[in-house]
């Protein structure tokens, strides 16, 4: 009964060969006109962007297969793992192949009769628990032996991944469970490839508006030929050890090429990819001479393109806000034998795809519920027995809890 699932096959379409996935999209894509005009029902909008992602997301065979053959070494017989963003339930179901006993699925979307359809179809139906939560609600009865995640962006973590990450970790995996990824480096090169270019603009705003475009991180395609000096490490996150709140930050001295010369050596930004270690030795790397996957590099733009000699360091220096659903990113840049700085990145400015409304963090409710009970006349030990019941694996003393009361009340309580 273990048919294999062509999963390319699924991506490319059409989805008549299995009838459990609609794909709303389908129609206009196959006329090939273009998309309807945005119904009234957002929700269900937004289901036909999910989809159409996790279509892209199938038909990029470097990073699928690549994931898969790091479940084939990683999950074991007899196995219960979390698919922490479930999606289309392709990892899970990769797990199942290599002798998972239980997956649970999570994942906020409306991928429920998706993922149930692949799994039935492939004789997995009993090995399946789903849950269309996001995983920050999610509360589970047993911990798992393994924790698989694809939640990576273009520089892998601005898509909430370590929030989301390293809560399922704490909460979710047994002591000494095995994670995916397990690391993740941060790798960045001087490049001539410049952001976007603005339309001509006048009016008072021109300028302004020309200034915001280099104050973003973009999402571009960097060619090999337009790195203008080796690529450096400037960060590596361990998941395994990594704190919730952990802040991703980092310096490196990038040194231009000595065969960069005259025009070639004009230096628009710094482009950034990464490298995960999926675990069992495979590494996923998104460097512009890897095969393409469905990421794209990232660009940190200078204010304006300089001309910098031969040999000439830049030290770029990299700091990650992490709200809740996103990380922003501010950045500087130095050329000592110019002595020039420039600073760059204004957080309020970041444009990132796939903004969400952003939320309270488990931290911030606790802080909530902390204050509503303190308003109500609750005594410091009331409070610190609300957090010790709440949240026992955090707070694994009355010291912990104390710390924690004393700490908002300073904050908060004249
Ligand atoms: C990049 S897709 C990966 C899908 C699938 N695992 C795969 O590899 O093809 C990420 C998925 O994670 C889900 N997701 C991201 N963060 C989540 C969270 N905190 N809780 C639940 N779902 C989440 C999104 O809805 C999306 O479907």
């Amino acid at each position: 009964m273990n048919q294999s699932v062509d999963f390319q096959a699924w991506a490319n379409g059409p989805r008549a060969q299995s009838g459990y996935v609609p794909n709303p999209t389908d129609s206009w894509e196959q006329a090939g006109g273009a998309p309807p005009r945005k119904s009234v029902d957002d929700a269900f909008e937004d289901s036909l962007t999910m989809f159409s992602m996790h279509r892209r997301l199938l038909a990029d065979r470097a990073r699928t297969t690549c994931f898969q053959r790091a479940i084939e070494g990683v999950v074991r017989p007899g196995d219960s793992v979390v698919d922490l963003g479930a999606g289309s339930g392709i990892l899970g179901l990769f797990a199942c192949r290599a002798g998972a006993r239980q997956v649970v699925a999570i994942d906020r979307g409306p991928f429920e009769p998706l993922v149930r359809g692949l799994y039935a179809e492939n004789g997995f139906a009993d090995r399946l628990v789903w849950i269309g939560k996001d995983s920050l609600e999610v509360e589970l009865d047993q911990r798992v032996d393994v924790l698989l995640a694809e939640i990576l962006g273009n520089f892998a973590v601005e898509e909430a991944m370590l929030c989301y990450f390293l809560d399922a970790r704490r909460r979710f995996l047994k002591p000494g469970g095995r994670l995916m990824p397990e690391k993740v480096r941060l790798f960045v090169a001087p490049t001539r490839t410049d952001a976007p270019a603005l339309p001509e603009t006048r009016g008072p705003l021109a300028g302004s508006a020309r200034n915001a475009m280099r104050e973003t991180c973009w999402a571009v395609d960097v060619a090999p030929s337009d790195l203008l000096g080796e690529p450096v490490l400037l960060s590596e996150l361990d998941l395994a050890r990594a704190q919730p709140g952990h802040r991703v930050a980092g310096k490196a001295v990038l040194r231009i090429a000595a065969d960069a010369a005259g025009d070639a050596a004009s230096v628009a930004g710094i482009a950034g990819w990464f490298e995960a270690d999926l675990g069992d030795g495979i590494v996923l790397s998104t460097a512009p001479w890897e095969p393409a996957t469905h990421w794209r590099q990232v660009l940190f733009p200078l204010p304006e393109a300089r001309s910098l000699a031969p040999g000439s360091e830049v030290v770029f220096s990299l700091r990650g806000l992490q709200l809740e659903a996103n990380t922003v990113w501010s950045w500087s840049a130095v050329t000592p034998a110019e002595g020039e700085r420039w600073r760059c990145g204004n957080p309020a400015r970041t444009q990132l795809p796939g903004e969400r409304r952003l939320r309270l963090t488990r931290a911030g409710e606790e802080e909530l519920e902390l204050l509503r009970r303190f308003g109500e006349g609750a005594s410091f030990e009331e409070l610190m027995s609300f957090l010790l019941e709440r949240d026992p694996d955090h707070y694994a003393s009355a010291y912990a809890a104390h710390r924690r009361v004393s700490a908002m009340l300073r904050r908060s309580v004249r």
